[in-house]
């Protein structure tokens, strides 16, 4: 070996554990100032994380409403409900048809998509409450066609808002966010903060986390290594 290549090898070497260095540094520091905030498409992607966590507990309500010797889970598929119709339609969705789509429309984008979400927020609103309405009473959900009903429904809700979260989360909220430069976007997720205290409270969102981990926690689903396949 030359002793210019050995000089390149050793400098090349060094260049390595320098930024190896500098990474474990970066990890080891404490932040110098508060973390970056939220932004606002990141708050609404959180926002689906929430509703969907809460479809978790929908399947499994349906799944064992479609087992006559399972006893319904009236209780928690009620507070579940009334958790979709307080945050996920009264919060979120409202964010989005009061701030995203009209955005969208005026930019002339995305308008087809904009139009099948706005069915099927309405469609979803009708869902909850009949699913709502089927919760209660005394005897909520003790005989078969209320259950079958109810079970059909809460499939239904989910079959749509999978694919209704997931083409807003690729498709719509990268549309959204492209309207805007830095600064406008910065402002954009301190007026949504803004909207999320004053519509569910300062701790909104990490209330809503926390009953839907209490509802997941009813059910037995909270365990996420339970889903992991076991191995052959
Ligand atoms: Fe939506
Ligand atoms: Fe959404």
């Amino acid at each position: 070996m030359s002793e210019a290549t050995r000089r390149r090898r050793f400098l090349s070497v060094a260049a390595v554990l320098a930024v190896g260095a500098t990474a474990r540094n970066a990890v080891a520091a404490p932040p110098r100032s508060k973390p970056a905030e939220v932004n606002a498409t990141e708050d609404l992607m959180r926002e689906h994380g929430i509703i969907r966590r809460t479809l978790l507990v929908y399947e499994e309500s349906a799944r064992r409403l479609g087992m006559p010797e399972e006893k319904a889970p009236v209780e928690v598929l009620a507070q579940a409900t009334r958790l979709m119709q307080r945050f996920g339609e009264g919060y979120h969705e409202k964010t989005e048809e009061t701030e995203v789509f009209p955005r969208l429309m005026k930019a002339g984008q995305q308008k087809e998509l904009v139009q099948v979400l706005l069915e099927q927020h309405a469609a979803g609103r009708k869902l909850t409450a009949s699913i709502l309405a089927a919760t209660s009473g005394r005897d909520a959900l003790t005989q078969p066609q209320p259950r079958a009903a109810t079970a059909r429904q809460l499939l239904l809700f989910v079959r749509m808002y999978q694919p209704h979260a997931a083409r807003e989360d690729t498709v719509l909220f990268p549309a959204f966010r492209e309207l805007f430069n830095e600064k406008q976007f910065d402002e954009l997720g301190e007026r949504f903060e803004e909207q999320e205290h004053k519509l569910l409270g300062s701790d909104g969102f990490e209330n809503a986390l926390k009953e839907v981990d209490q509802l997941e926690r009813a059910l037995g689903i909270h365990d996420l290594a339970r889903f992991t396949p076991p191995e052959k």
